[in-house]
C-alpha cells in the first residue's frame, strides 16, 4: 500500500527521438544503457555552451506490469524532466507535462498488458526555444536535459487518498493539527484515522536532551466522510498535540502524520506525512520563528553540478543542505530559479535550514500560454512542497521580471488559495516596483566594495509596513575564482561581510541571500568567457573561497580560523602583501611569528559591530620584537 517502486535501472537512450521508439518492438541495439538520474548530455567542465543538450531525446524501459494490478491505478510519477515531456505506454500516449522543475505523475492503467511485458517511452524536450518558463530570453545559468529526479510506480486503489496537506495552529498548550485530504474517488461509509509520531531520528543528535515521547503512533483524530464529499473538495480533519515539540533552526523537531482510509473493518488505504510544528511570520519589522525574531542568513542555491548538470542523487542534494548548516553556519537558503529535489528539502526540514522557494523563471515574461504555464507551475509547485516545514515563503514573480498585475495577481491567489499558511514574495530588481505580494523580497546589488553594503528598507519598498527581506546580493558585483590571487579571494571575503553586517545592522530587514553558495555553468550573455559564473563562496565542487568562512564564523558548532593570505609575499604586487585579516569564531586568537608571540586578537576587536565574529584586521606583525 502506496509503497513506491523506484524505477531507477534498465532504461534505454537515444539522444534522437524516434516516433519507432514508444512501439513494443524497437530495434534496442542502438539504444544506451541508462540510470535516472540521468543527464541527456555529460558535459566538460567549462568552455562549452547550450547547444550540447539541445535535443529532443528519446528513454525507453520494459515494464512487467502483473496481473494483481489489474483494476488498480498504476501511477507513474517522475519526480523531475528537463523540461517537456510525452509519456508512452505500449504506443500509447498518456500524459505529457510541460515544465523541467516540478513533479508529474501519470496512470498507466488504460493501456497496460497484465501478466505481460510493456514498454515505457518518454519523449523529451529539453530545448531552450520551448515556449514554457524560464525560457524565451537570455538565462544566466544552464537549463540541462534529462530524467534527472527519480521516477517511480505506485499502485492505488480507486478509493483513495489521494494528497494530504498539513498545517498547524500553535496555541498555549497544544497544537492544533489540520489535514486536508483529497480522495481519489469517495464511496459511502469512508472513514479517516490518523496518528502521530515524533521523528526522533530527524532530531539532530547531540542538541535534544528533552524528548520524553516513547516515538510510537499516538491517536490524533478520527472522522467519517460525509455522503457528498466530493474528489474536489478537500476533506478537513483536526485533532491536537498536547504541549508539541515546535521545530526551529535549531530544534528542528518532525512529526510523522499517519492517514488511514478504512472502510468498515477493511484498511483501504494508508499514507505517511512528515511535518513540523511551527509559526513562521513575516512582521513589518522582520521575521519571527515562535515568536522569536530570527535574522535571516542564507545564500541562492542552484541545482547544478560539474559535468552531470541536473542530475545527482539523494545523497548529493542531501550534502548541499548539510554543506549550508552545518559548513556554512547559515540558517536559510534560497531555491534560486526554481522548485528543487524533494530530498534537499527533506534534510532542509531534518537540519532545520529555512527555505525560500521559487517558481521558475528568470528576467523574462512570455506570452499568454507562457503565463498559463506559470501558473500551473506555481500550482504544482505549491501542492507538491508544502508540508515541508522549512519553507517559509512562496516566490510567486519570475525572478527580476518588470511588473505585471494581471499576472501576478493570478499567481498570489493561486498561491494563497492552496497555502493559506504562507506568505508569498516575488524578487525583483527595480525599487518601489508594484506590491502584490506579502513580503517585498528585492536583490540588493548597492555594494561595490566602497558604497554601503545595502540600502535601507525605505529607499526600496514600495509599502514599508510590509515586510522586506533581501533575496540577492554582490554575485555578479565581484566575480572570484578560487584560484584567483590573494587581495581578489580577500576582498570577495570583505564584501560578504560588509554586507551582511549592514543587512544586521537595520533591524526593519528581515534577512538576505547573498548570490551564491557556489560557482556555475552559464550562457554566453553572463560569466567569465569560459561558461562560468565564479559567483559563489564555493566552487562548483563545493570546495569553501575564503568568503566561506565569513558565514561559517556566525556559528558556534564547529571552530573556524581562516587567515586571509598565506603569508607569501611573492604573490603580492612588490611584495606588499597589503591588508590581512582574520576570519574566526573564536574568543581569542594568538598571533606568533617564528614561534616568538606578536599579539592577541579577539572577536571585540572586528569593526563589524553587528557580527558575531567579523573579520579582524591583522595591525601587527612585530609585537615586542623589536629590541
Ligand atoms: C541576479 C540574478 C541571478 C544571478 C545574479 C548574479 O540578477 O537574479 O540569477 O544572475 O544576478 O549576481
Amino acid at each position: 500500500m502506496n509503497q513506491k517502486i523506484y524505477l531507477s535501472e534498465d532504461w534505454l537512450f537515444n539522444e534522437n527521438f524516434q516516433e519507432g521508439m514508444t512501439a513494443t518492438e524497437y530495434p534496442e541495439e542502438t539504444l544506451q544503457p541508462v540510470r535516472i538520474p540521468h543527464t541527456c548530455k555529460e558535459t566538460p567542465f567549462h568552455y562549452f555552451d547550450e547547444s550540447l543538450y539541445q535535443m529532443v531525446s528519446g528513454y525507453r524501459r520494459h515494464l512487467h506490469i502483473p496481473t494483481e494490478w489489474q483494476g488498480k491505478r498504476i501511477l507513474l510519477t517522475f519526480e523531475g524532466a528537463g523540461h517537456d515531456s510525452t509519456v508512452y505506454l505500449n504506443g500509447n500516449k498518456v500524459g505529457e507535462h510541460h515544465c523541467g522543475y516540478t513533479a508529474f505523475t501519470v496512470d498507466l492503467s488504460a493501456y497496460a498488458s497484465y501478466g505481460q511485458d510493456n514498454v515505457l517511452c518518454v519523449r523529451l524536450d529539453s530545448r531552450e526555444d520551448l515556449n514554457v518558463p524560464p525560457f524565451g530570453y537570455v538565462i544566466d545559468y544552464m537549463t540541462y536535459g534529462g530524467i534527472y529526479r527519480d521516477v517511480y510506480l505506485e499502485v492505488k486503489d480507486q478509493i483513495a487518498l489521494e494528497d494530504i496537506f498539513v498545517h498547524t495552529l500553535i496555541t498555549p498548550d497544544e497544537a492544533q493539527v489540520t489535514s486536508e485530504i483529497t480522495f481519489y474517488e469517495v464511496a459511502k461509509d469512508l472513514n479517516v484515522r490518523q496518528y502521530y509520531m515524533l521523528k526522533s531520528d530527524a532530531v539532530m543528535s547531540g542538541v535534544v536532551s528533552d524528548v520524553t515521547s516513547d516515538n510510537g503512533w499516538q491517536f490524533l483524530c478520527e472522522q467519517n466522510v460525509p455522503t457528498g464529499t466530493t474528489a474536489e473538495t478537500p476533506f478537513r480533519i483536526q485533532g491536537t498535540i498536547p504541549h508539541p515539540f515546535l521545530w526551529d533552526t535549531e530544534h528542528p523537531h518532525l512529526y510523522l502524520l499517519k492517514t488511514q482510509l478504512w472502510q468498515g473493518e477493511q484498511l483501504l488505504d494508508e499514507a505517511e506525512v512528515t511535518f513540523g510544528i511551527r509559526d513562521a511570520v513575516f512582521k513589518k519589522d522582520g521575521f519571527y520563528l515562535n515568536g522569536k525574531k530570527l535574522r535571516i542568513r542564507g545564500l541562492n542555491r542552484h541545482q547544478s553540478y560539474p559535468y552531470v548538470g541536473y542530475a545527482m542523487p539523494e545523497s548529493m542534494q542531501k550534502l548541499d543542505a548539510d554543506l549550508l548548516k552545518k559548513e556554512l553556519g547559515l540558517n536559510a537558503v534560497r531555491t534560486s530559479h526554481y522548485p528543487q529535489s524533494h530530498y534537499f528539502l527533506e534534510r532542509c526540514d531534518e537540519l532545520g535550514l529555512l527555505v525560500f522557494t521559487e517558481f521558475p523563471g528568470w528576467q523574462h515574461i512570455g506570452d499568454d500560454t507562457w503565463k498559463a504555464q506559470a501558473v500551473v507551475n506555481a500550482e504544482d509547485m505549491i501542492r507538491q512542497y508544502r508540508n515541508h516545514p522549512s519553507i517559509i515563503l512562496w516566490g510567486v514573480r519570475i525572478n527580476e521580471s518588470p511588473d505585471d498585475d494581471p499576472f501576478y495577481e493570478k499567481t498570489n491567489a493561486v498561491a494563497h488559495k492552496l497555502d493559506p499558511m504562507r506568505p508569498t514574495g516575488g524578487v525583483r530588481a527595480i525599487k518601489k516596483s508594484h506590491l502584490l505580494e506579502d513580503v517585498y523580497t528585492y536583490n540588493d546589488f548597492l555594494h561595490d566594495g566602497e558604497t554601503p553594503g545595502c540600502d535601507p528598507k525605505k529607499k526600496v519598498t514600495s509599502d514599508t509596513d510590509k515586510p522586506y527581506l533581501i533575496s540577492e546580493y554582490n554575485g555578479h558585483m565581484y566575480p572570484t575564482k578560487a584560484f584567483d590571487n590573494e587581495e581578489r579571494r580577500s576582498e570577495h571575503a570583505i564584501r560578504h561581510a560588509n554586507v551582511l553586517d549592514a543587512v544586521a545592522g537595520q533591524e526593519d530587514i528581515a534577512g538576505s541571500f547573498g548570490w551564491c553558495m557556489f560557482d556555475y555553468n552559464t550562457h554566453k550573455d553572463f560569466g567569465s568567457g569560459d561558461r562560468i559564473c565564479y559567483h559563489g563562496v564555493m566552487d562548483m565542487f563545493r570546495n569553501p573561497k575564503l568568503a566561506a568562512s565569513v558565514y561559517a564564523c556566525e556559528q558556534d558548532e564547529i571552530p573556524v580560523l581562516q587567515i586571509t593570505s598565506s603569508m607569501d609575499i611573492g604573490e603580492h604586487p612588490g611584495c606588499n602583501r597589503g591588508n590581512l585579516y582574520i576570519l574566526s569564531n573564536a574568543d581569542s586568537v594568538r598571533m606568533y611569528k617564528n614561534d616568538r608571540f606578536i599579539k592577541e586578537y579577539r572577536p571585540e576587536m572586528s569593526p563589524y559591530k553587528h557580527l558575531k565574529h567579523g573579520p579582524i584586521l591583522i595591525d601587527d606583525f612585530i609585537g615586542d620584537a623589536l629590541e
